[in-house]
């Protein structure tokens, strides 16, 4: 009996953990699930892993475009793909925000990406689910984790310059502004800790960097005069440095060591090491490599979870560049 009852409290525990983690899993996807596109577009998945590796075959910094703007598009009303269409006579979108002009590219990649996919299954699969998974598959190709993207956001039938303007940080950004901004978004301090770590890859413009460089004081003096040498105090807006000074083509936690030798290339980067609430978490994942990764990938999965368009609203664009 006694057994018998032991068996069953067992029985009702592991019914109780499995359903707390479908709760968790829901939860961390919203209205969202991982097996979305299973029946409709099987192959959806590895359609976009190939169309970013050849991408980032081409050229690894298209790895690092391709995540910023998945960031871009989460944080101006949620991933709907708002990003990704185009100005008109008639309409003006994300493109041309402050972050955004002249600075987030990749957007060819995308078309390419969406283009293979309607072939295979045509009017199925959103624009912001092709971007959510080409972001999983930039991080990993760069040789950083991998994890299970949820599916089933809808596209925008608009985008909003101003709510770009006014909802992506700066690179001028202080830590309480940092945590401010991504606490908005729903996501904690040390998700937005985890998620700088993409920073770990990719390319900066000199203007992004510049007041840094010449004015901060709590910057690496060796660093700042090797920055200096490619971004002049006048002019030279264009000019590319790379954001990790260490490995700026692989995805992994040299980002954090940067910022522990006063190495971060933006002013809001170095604000997650300069004596705040992040510092521990900044030593410790310099320390721990693999605690990087499944945070980041953690961060990533509720980034994706950003106010998604679910069920029947907005639509799937046909042309990621347009609305039906
Ligand atoms: C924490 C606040 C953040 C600030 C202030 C910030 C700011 C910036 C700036 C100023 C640039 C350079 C843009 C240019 O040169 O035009 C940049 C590049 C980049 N950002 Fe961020 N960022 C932040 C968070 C993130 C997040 C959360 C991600 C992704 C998860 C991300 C991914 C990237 C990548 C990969 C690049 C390089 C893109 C390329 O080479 O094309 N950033 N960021
Ligand atoms: C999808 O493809 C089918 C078969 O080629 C075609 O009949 C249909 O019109 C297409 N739908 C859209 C929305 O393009
Ligand atoms: C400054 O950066 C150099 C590499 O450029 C590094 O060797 C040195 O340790 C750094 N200094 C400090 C104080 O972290």
């Amino acid at each position: 009996m006694a057994a018998a009852s032991g068996l069953l409290v067992r029985c009702l525990l592991a019914v109780a953990v499995v359903s707390a983690a479908l709760v968790a899993g829901a939860a961390a996807g919203g209205p969202l699930s991982t097996r979305f596109y299973s029946k409709t577009c099987p192959n959806v998945q590895s359609i976009v892993r190939a169309g970013m590796a050849s991408a980032v075959a081409a050229e690894k910094r298209m790895g690092a475009s391709i995540l910023r703007m998945f960031f871009h598009d989460c944080f101006v009303n949620g991933c709907d793909a708002s990003i990704l269409l185009d100005d008109t006579a008639s309409f003006t979108g994300e493109k041309n925000a402050g972050p955004n002009a002249n600075s987030v590219r990749g957007f060819e990649v995308i078309d390419a990406i969406k283009a293979q996919v309607e072939a295979s299954c045509n009017a199925t699969v959103s624009c912001a689910d092709i971007l959510a998974l080409a972001a999983r598959d930039a991080v990993n190709l760069l040789g950083g984790p991998t994890w299970t993207v949820y599916l089933g956001r809808r596209d925008a039938l608009t985008a909003s310059q101003s709510d770009a303007n006014a909802n992506l940080p700066g690179p001028g950004s202080s830590l309480a502004t940092l945590i401010s901004m991504f606490g908005n978004k729903g996501l904690s301090a040390r998700d937005m800790t985890a998620l700088s770590g993409a920073h770990t890859v990719g390319q900066a413009r000199c203007s992004t960097f510049r007041d840094r460089i010449y004015n901060d004081a709590n910057i690496n003096a060796t660093f700042a005069s090797l920055r200096q040498q490619t971004c002049p105090q006048a002019g030279g807006d264009a000019a590319l440095a790379p954001i990790d000074v260490q490995t700026a083509e692989a995805f992994d936690n040299a980002y954090y060591h940067n910022l522990m030798s006063k190495q971060g290339l933006f002013h809001s980067d170095q604000e997650l090491f300069n004596g705040g609430s992040q510092d521990a978490l900044v030593k410790k994942y310099s320390g721990n490599a693999g605690m990087f990764a499944a945070d980041f990938a953690r961060a990533m999965v509720r980034m994706g979870a950003i106010s998604p368009l679910a069920g029947t609203q907005g639509e799937v664009r046909l042309n990621c560049r347009k609305v039906n």
